[in-house]
Parts: C-alpha cells; structure tokens; sequence
C-alpha cells in the first residue's frame, strides 16, 4: 500500500519513522506539508527520502493519504483526495463532528469505492463501545483530566476569564455534551469525536474537564452503561516527545491503524 502523509509534525513524523522502520506492505512515497523545510527536513531523515510534494501530485501516486495536519486540512485536502478513489486516514477527527462535512466526506468516499479511517487516538475502549452500540446504550461519559497548564488557551477558559495557572487543587472545570465541549475544549476533540462517533452521537456524550495540578499525564476515563453491562477504560497518556500537546498514543493509534489496514488478519472489533 503506497502511503503519502499531510502533515510532518508530531504525529506525522511518528508515521514516517515508524513506515520507514518497516510496516509490513506498507511504503511511504510521498510527503506534504505547508511547511517545507519541515517536511524536506524530516524527509531527509528517512532512510526512504519519500520525495516532498504538492496535494496534486501526491493523489495519483498513492493509495492511502494520512492526513495528520489540522482540521483545515480536513476540508480543504480531504475531499479531492476522496473524489479521485484514494482512501484517507485522519488524524485530526475533531473535523468529523461537524456533521454536515462529515456526511459529506462518507458519501464521496462511497461514490469513489474508498475508505476514511479514524483511529482510536488519544483513548481505549472503542472496541467494546462499537460493539456495545449494537444493542441499547443508556449513557457514555469521558472524564478527561489534565495539569492546568495542558488546558490553557481553550476557548471556554478564556470567555470567562479562569486563569488555569492559580488552580492548586482538582478542579471540574467544564461539564456539558460533547458536541459543546468540542467548542468549549477544540484541544481535547479528538478523543470527543472518536467517542462520540462511535458511540451514541455527540449530542447524547457526556464530557467533563478537569484541572488537575497533581497530574503529569494526561488522563481519559471512560464509562459506558447498556444493556451489555458496564465498561470503564482508565488511559493515562504520556505526550508526545516532540509535542507535548499531543499524547503519544495517539500516534501510535495511527500507525496500528496503517498495521491493520495493510494485512488480511484483522483482529479486534
Ligand atoms: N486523534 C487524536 O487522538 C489526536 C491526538 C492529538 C492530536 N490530534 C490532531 O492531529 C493533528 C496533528 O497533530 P500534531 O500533534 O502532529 O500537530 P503538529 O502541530 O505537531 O503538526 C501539524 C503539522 O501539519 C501542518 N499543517 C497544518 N495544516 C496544514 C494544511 N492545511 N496543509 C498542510 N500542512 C498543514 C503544520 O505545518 C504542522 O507541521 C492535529 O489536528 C491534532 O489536533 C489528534
């Protein structure tokens, strides 16, 4: 499977060096990010030197694109992509919980015969939630806890003025559905969206934010309740080395995806 992958930062340089390690028919063939020099640099550190490239020149050369970029990449790269026949993964899935380009992308992905992934990211437990789900579920909950710092900058923070910095003890800071905290927290939608999506909607998701000046990770707890029963799923992220931000599972939630896709033994939900 020939890959190209938008986006060469974090989560993007994990792929490529993890491919260019070697993932069992999978070959990195082309690169793209708005930032050149990031994408020549981290090209040039491959043992693969896949070529950098524009979006244009990149469709036709492979089979998969993994978008790692931001959520403008989302709609602006992914829907060419789609429209000429070449699956996408995506990384940054906060995009998909808008709902209306996210029904867009599903239909050019069907009109096209191709497939848009989203790994699990940042959280465990989808398997079980996906299968759950074809039965009745009554609730799903994400308590997502961060050191203050790590929620800094988050939109509802700053409309109401809290100043992170000053919390001295755990502290819930936001509680709501996840279609809000999308907008109130864009830094933790990712793992929103992926719940959300594969659960019961993001109108129907329950999440809350906390503060927590004791933590050094970044941790996600996940409770479902239906009629299979319960499930509670405790991820304790450590961040990701080049970008703090972003937890290090994440990455390889991606690079297990591209595993899975490659080989005909799938294994799991
Ligand atoms: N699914 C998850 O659990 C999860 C977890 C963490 C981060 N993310 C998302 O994955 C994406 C990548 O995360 P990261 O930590 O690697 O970010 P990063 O900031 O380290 O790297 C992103 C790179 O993409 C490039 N870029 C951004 N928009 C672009 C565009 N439109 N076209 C071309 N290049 C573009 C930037 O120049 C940058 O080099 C982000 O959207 C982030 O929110 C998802």
């Amino acid at each position: 499977m020939k890959v190209g992958v938008v986006g060469c930062g974090a989560i993007g340089s994990e792929i490529c060096r993890a491919i260019d390690r070697g993932i069992e028919g999978v070959e990195l063939v082309a690169l793209y990010d708005r930032n050149l020099e990031l994408a020549r640099s981290l090209s040039s550190s491959l043992g693969c030197m896949p070529p950098v490239v524009t979006i244009d020149d990149m469709i036709p050369a492979v089979e998969l694109v993994v978008e790692s970029a931001s959520q403008g990449a989302v709609r602006d790269i992914v829907p060419q992509v789609l429209a000429r026949g070449k699956s996408v993964l995506v990384m940054s899935g906060g995009a998909l919980t808008d709902e209306k380009l996210r029904e867009k992308l599903v239909r050019i992905a069907r009109e096209n015969g191709c497939k848009l992934y989203m790994p699990s990211g940042a959280i465990a437990g989808l398997d079980g939630l996906k299968a759950a789900s074809v039965s009745r579920i009554d609730s799903v909950t994400l308590i997502t806890s961060k050191p203050p710092a790590a929620l800094a900058g988050a939109p509802y923070l700053e409309e109401r003025g809290i100043d992170v910095e000053s919390i001295r003890e755990p502290k819930t800071l936001y509680e709501g559905d996840a279609a809000s905290a999308v907008r109130a927290f864009p830094a933790n939608v990712n793992v929103a969206a992926a719940l959300s999506l594969a659960g019961i909607g993001t109108a129907n998701t329950k999440v809350r934010v906390v503060a927590d000046p004791t933590l050094r990770r970044n941790v996600h707890e996940i409770q479902v309740n239906g009629e299979f029963g319960t499930l509670y799923v405790k991820v304790e992220n450590v961040p990701s080395p080049s970008n703090p931000k972003t937890s290090y599972l994440a990455a390889l939630s991606a690079i297990a995806t591209l595993k899975r896709i490659a080989q005909p033994l799938q294994i799991g939900t």
